[in-house]
């Protein structure tokens, strides 16, 4: 198996990003070869601040190794460094077709209304993560509801281009399969059960950021919105209390518990009794996340060593099929 998966380089990391994107990637690494990359070139299809991408690229490297993802083990690199992605991007224009990026529902959520004032980058993005998975004859693609529609058109263009360039028996791309990642947790704020914990959330008490300390996480934990009810035994109990809900989720999620496990130890008690038991596991369980990240973070000559050394990986494995592309392209 060879996995190839993507984030775009955020900062603020919280919780949330933890248990829905970045866990699963650690995970992954038992499954198979894993090539894990930070999108930069994603992130310039929308607006955005040249300083704050480089900050949040090598931010979002350091949350990935505290967190587990081993840069030796795994090829962990920026896109932006890894040039063969841009070049098959554009040799793949060629082959993908304007009706099938129309029906990216994608591209129409995030242009909204200025349709005519969008990126074409916007447009074109997701013939951009073609590349991303094509260029290393990725096997299997992790991929959220959200992003089905990309890794079919993946597999649109690649096989259109075997059709038209390549013979039978040699294929130039290997179309990738999807793969659901295992529980992506959902993760809603401590303030309002029915937001999601969000970075972009203006009160810092509504998240656990990677960043807090052990003092921070308990006290926001025992802040954090609930009800008068003791908990319930059962998780359909649970149906219409989206604050305890969460709380519950994060619990059994950090734990490695299903939801009926945690209520069968905590039903009936309340939350007196259960905020202390989850902010103490959390602390036990980000701590030693906590004190890496706090440390790479400020460790620039490290940082960029490790996407120096992924990116190397990675254009070794990418110039194969880069050159098999432009050849099969008479070009
Ligand atoms: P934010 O919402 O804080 O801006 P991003 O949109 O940058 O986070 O998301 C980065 C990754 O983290 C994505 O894969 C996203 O699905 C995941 N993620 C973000 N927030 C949550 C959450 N509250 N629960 C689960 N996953 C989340
Ligand atoms: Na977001």
């Amino acid at each position: 198996m060879r996995i190839v998966s993507g984030i775009q380089p955020t900062g603020n990391l919280h919780l949330g990003n933890y248990l829905g994107a970045i866990r699963n990637w650690v995970r992954m690494q038992e499954d198979g070869e894993c090539l894990f990359f930070l999108a930069d070139l994603h992130a310039i299809s929308m607006p955005h601040v040249p300083a704050d991408l480089s900050a949040n690229t090598r931010e979002m490297v350091a949350a990935l190794v505290a967190c587990g993802v081993d840069p030796d083990r795994s090829i962990l690199f920026n896109q932006a460094q890894v040039p063969a992605h841009a070049e098959l991007q554009w040799l793949l224009n060629g082959t993908a077709r304007m009706g099938w990026l129309n029906r990216m529902t994608q591209f129409k959520d995030k242009s909204g209304k200025n349709r005519e004032g969008a990126s074409i980058a916007l447009f074109t993005y997701p013939v951009l993560q073609a590349a991303d998975v094509l260029l290393y004859q990725a096997t299997h693609v992790p991929v959220g509801e959200d992003q089905k529609q990309h890794l079919e058109l993946a597999r649109d263009i690649a096989q259109k281009f075997n059709n038209d360039f390549a013979s039978e028996d040699a294929p130039v791309f290997t179309l990738p399969d999807p793969i659901i990642p295992r529980d992506a947790a959902r993760i809603m704020s401590l303030r309002d059960g029915s937001a999601k914990m969000s970075k972009s959330d203006p009160s810092d008490m509504s998240r656990i950021n990677l960043t807090d300390d052990a003092e921070t996480i308990v006290q926001k934990v025992k802040k954090a919105k609930t009800d008068p009810e003791p908990l319930p035994s059962e998780a359909k109990g649970l149906e219409g209390r989206p604050e305890a809900a969460n709380l519950v989720g994060i619990y059994a999620a950090m734990a490695g518990m299903d939801v009926d496990m945690v209520l069968a130890d905590f039903g009936g008690e309340g939350f007196g009794k259960f905020k202390p038991a989850l902010g103490e596991m959390l602390v036990e369980m980000l701590a030693p996340i906590n004190a890496r990240f706090v440390e790479l973070r400020q460790d620039r000559a490290a940082l960029d060593a490790i996407l120096r050394k992924g990116a190397e990986k990675a254009r070794a494995l990418a110039a194969p099929t880069l050159e098999a592309t432009y050849a099969a392209l008479g070009l």
